[in-house]
């Protein structure tokens, strides 16, 4: 119980100027500013996003979905602005990241095993706790394939599996993911959507997920976090809050048609701006 009252720690309140988010709020962004080559693409951002849920962020090409999600994971920097999560900054917060090239992402010289063990190793796992971890997320993903082979003898979805499994291996409290799906057949999509939802049911951690496929951000998300043309602001946030498992029969719910309707609309305004 504790943990879901701690959203306003005292550390926050002593922040001079800090505007904490509403309760069951995990990342607040604030006063965030980012140019590239003189030109604003954040200026004075501002964003809240729920703990324990899944926001997907969907907006025009080039708006700056991967420099968001990259300046929160601490992966470029800000030029200036403050993010925090539930009060503690990155360096104290566990956060697993899944590329969208999972061909790069991957250590090639590495069998699967060894990748997915890699954060555990660094985070000062013994031997045998990194394969009781690594066996215990083998069985969570149903993985069938030889964790022994090395990552290009694998099909895409198998690495991109991988990937995600190496992002869970440390029980990241945030886990960020940039168009996880868009190298993978449609069938791969499906399934790799479905490990991802009953990953995020069995342990409520809070994920980000970069989408480019407004029916995939609606499908995943509890709220869809729509962005603006550059320098960008939030549109709107749209929540789409049905029960879960979600399957085929939320895509023909009349509330999941009207979201992506609506997150449509906005998205198209936008657009046309
Ligand atoms: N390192 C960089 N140097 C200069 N400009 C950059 C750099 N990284 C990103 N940009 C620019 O910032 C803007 C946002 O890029 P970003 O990749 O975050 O957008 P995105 O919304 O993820 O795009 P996409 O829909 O193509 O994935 C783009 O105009 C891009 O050209
Ligand atoms: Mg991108």
């Amino acid at each position: 119980m504790d943990a879901i009252v701690q959203d306003r720690p005292p550390k926050f309140q002593e922040t001079k100027g800090f505007q904490p988010g509403p309760l069951g709020t995990h990342i607040t962004v604030r006063g965030l500013n980012k140019s590239f080559a003189g030109q604003p693409l954040y200026q004075d951002f501002e964003l809240n996003i729920p703990k324990g849920k899944i926001t997907c962020v969907f907006g025009p090409n080039g708006c700056g979905k991967s420099t968001l999600i990259n300046m929160i994971a601490g992966l470029i920097p800000l030029d200036s602005g403050l993010v925090l999560f539930d009060g503690k900054t990155l360096k104290q917060t566990r956060i697993g990241y899944v590329f969208q090239n999972y061909r790069d992402a991957l250590f090639p010289w590495m069998k699967s095993r060894s990748n997915i063990a890699y954060p555990l190793k660094l985070a000062g796992y013994d031997k045998a706790a990194q394969e009781a971890r690594v066996n215990e997320l083998t069985e969570t993903f149903g993985i069938s394939f030889d964790l022994d082979r090395y990552p290009y003898e694998l099909s895409g979805g198998q690495q991109q599996l991988v990937s995600i499994m190496r992002a869970l291996a440390p029980h990241p409290e945030v886990l960020f993911l940039d168009e996880p799906f868009s190298a993978l057949d449609y069938e791969m999509t499906l399934t790799i959507r479905d490990t991802l939802q009953r990953i995020f049911m069995n342990t409520g951690l809070t994920m980000v997920v970069v989408s480019h496929d407004l029916e995939e951000a609606v499908y995943l998300a509890d709220e869809i976090l729509l962005l603006t043309k550059r320098p960008t602001r939030v549109a709107e946030l749209v929540p789409f809050e049905t029960e879960r498992p979600r399957d085929a029969q939320t895509l023909a719910s009349e509330y999941f048609v009207q979201t992506k309707m609506r997150s449509l609309e906005i998205f198209q305004r936008e657009v046309r701006r």
